[in-house]
């Protein structure tokens, strides 16, 4: 099971690369701008000053919505660093781009994705991860869960190397219950991974334990 945190936040990404425990970073335009990342130039410093950060893949993502525009972007972005993962929307045109950055061995991150069909085709293509975005399908009274179960098992059966990475996470119990139902990696925000360290019965028992120990001191 690998951690990604999704934001681009630089402080949170140093605060969870201090953990010791994660694995990548996923970042949208939104988290960008978010950020106050402004203008094409910045963006790729971002990026590139993100992966100088952790050690593992982080996600950049195209914006372009044709195939030749999508292939321009994403070899710039995979250019920038071996880290950078090429983020690309579920579209006709991105599946054909995430199978033109197969060929050329250019990580893909297919993203956007809320239904097993576009799982497949994902896979299919070649996509390195694939994206369900877990949240935003409970918004809409679906079960964002219930998609990663399905893609994690339709892989399984057909045998596709294309790793299931639940997005969208919006809290800690997200992070169980995608575990649960198969995923490969989990990107969240910082908060949702600080939470799985909480529980109450820890705090209780460790500030019985000080107490014990102070006791035994005097
Ligand atoms: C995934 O890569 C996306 O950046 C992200 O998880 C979207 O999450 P949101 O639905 O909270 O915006």
């Amino acid at each position: 099971m690998k951690f990604f945190i999704d934001t681009a936040n630089i402080e949170q990404i140093k605060e969870a690369q201090a953990l010791g425990v994660l694995d990548g970073v996923t970042t949208n335009p939104s988290l960008m701008a978010k950020e106050g990342i402004k203008g094409q130039d910045n963006i790729l410093n971002h990026y590139k000053n993100i992966c100088e950060i952790v050690d593992g893949d982080v996600s950049a993502e195209v914006m372009s919505l044709d195939f030749e525009g999508m292939v321009k972007e994403g070899e710039v972005l995979a250019a920038l660093h071996p880290q950078i993962t090429v983020k690309v929307p579920i579209t006709i045109e991105g599946i054909k781009a995430i199978k033109y950055f197969s060929s050329k061995n250019i990580k893909t991150n297919c993203t956007l994705v809320f239904s097993p069909g576009q799982a497949l085709l994902a896979a299919k293509a070649g996509a390195t991860y694939v994206s369900p975005f877990v949240g935003r399908l409970d918004d809409v009274s679906s079960d964002g869960v219930e998609l990663v179960y399905k893609i994690a098992e339709l892989y399984k059966t057909y045998g596709y190397k294309t790793q299931v990475l639940a997005a969208s996470i919006r809290h800690t119990q997200h992070i169980i219950q995608c575990t649960d139902a198969g995923a490969d990696v989990i990107t969240a925000p910082l908060s949702a991974i600080i939470g799985l360290v909480k529980h109450p019965l820890t705090t209780n028992g460790l500030a019985q334990f000080i107490k014990d120990y102070e006791n035994s001191q005097k």
